[in-house]
């Protein structure tokens, strides 16, 4: 089985606009497919990839203008720093899990497979899926549900879960997802399931914190005319980066200047999301909540 398919392959290296000679970082190397393709625009340019999972260091390319990191990419500034490069000419970012992740059951990110509670994209961390489910208060629990998940019923379902894990730990996928099957009407429960195994996740990879961290690091890193490529796969990654982008803050406060232009450290390419295309989605249809923002820095 394939580690990953690369989603939006074309648009987003296009969106990147490669300078041959240019310095260039991939924050989420995962099976390599964008940074093979990143390498083949490339002559003398450089390439820095990053991924905070072990496993994805297996891919890793020989090449000698290609250099693997593993570390969150929220830190990847001071690891640029460390070789040396102060400045970039591109970023791309494809936010999120591989294939890989949701088709290993060891990993317990998804909830077809039977597997321990898990859902750690760096497997040296503290912070598990076990942990969240079985220790977390039904305030948190209920914030991380609305949240992440945007669910509704959050605090509800919250109760619940704690309720069901008085006197026992939940261990497992299957556990979990047993005992939250009853509380969904079942027309909807693959879809709420997949909403709070989402929220879960988010939590303990701290998935909004590490992005937030990444885009202004990117914004210090970034050369004038440098591109900023981010694919995001749900409406909270997706707002920020539109916020971001349009007003350089992550609320999406406008600030503007004394003729009325918003302030922001980015010009943005595309005013319209870019989303896979149809024959895309018939190759792959994980690639179907792909959205692509692309930002040129002023
Ligand atoms: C959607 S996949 C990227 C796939 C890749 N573009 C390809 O073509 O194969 C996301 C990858 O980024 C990694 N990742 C996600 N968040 C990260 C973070 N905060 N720091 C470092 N790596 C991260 C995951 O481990 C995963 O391998």
């Amino acid at each position: 089985m394939a580690y990953h398919v690369p989603v939006l392959l074309h648009e987003s290296i296009e969106g990147l606009e490669i300078k041959p000679n240019g310095i260039y970082v991939d924050l989420t190397f995962g099976g390599g497919g964008h940074s093979a393709e990143i390498l083949k625009h490339l002559k003398k340019g450089k390439l820095y990839a990053f991924d905070q999972d072990e496993e994805a260091l297996k891919n890793a390319i020989d090449d000698k203008r290609f250099t693997l990191i593993r570390s969150n990419f929220r830190f990847f500034r001071n690891f640029l720093r460390y070789h040396d490069v102060k400045e970039v000419d591109g970023i791309l970012a494809d936010l999120g899990v591989s294939s890989h992740h949701f088709d290993s059951p060891e990993r317990g990110f998804s909830f077809r497979f039977e597997g321990p509670l898990d859902m750690r994209m760096n497997q040296e961390q503290k912070l598990s899926a076990k942990t969240v489910v079985n220790t977390y208060s039904p305030e948190e629990l209920a914030n991380v549900l609305t949240q992440y998940g945007e669910l509704q019923g959050a605090k509800r379902l919250a109760n619940s879960i704690c309720q069901l894990r008085e006197g026992k730990s939940i261990e497992t996928v299957e556990q979990l997802a047993e005992l939250l099957k009853p509380m969904f009407p079942s027309n909807a429960q693959n879809k709420m399931l997949a909403q709070v195994f989402q929220a879960i996740r988010i939590e303990v990879n701290q998935e909004m914190e590490a992005l937030k961290g990444m885009l202004t690091n990117a914004t210090k890193s970034l050369k004038k005319d440098g591109r900023l490529v981010v694919i995001s796969y749900h409406s909270l990654e997706d707002r920020l980066v539109k916020n971001y982008l349009r007003t350089g803050n992550f609320e999406g406060d406008v600030d503007k200047d004394f003729y009325g232009n918003i302030s922001s450290p980015y010009e943005q390419i595309n005013r319209k999301v870019i989303v896979p295309s149809p024959e895309e989605l018939k190759a792959n249809p994980r690639a179907r909540s792909g959205k692509l923002r692309i930002g040129r820095k002023l």
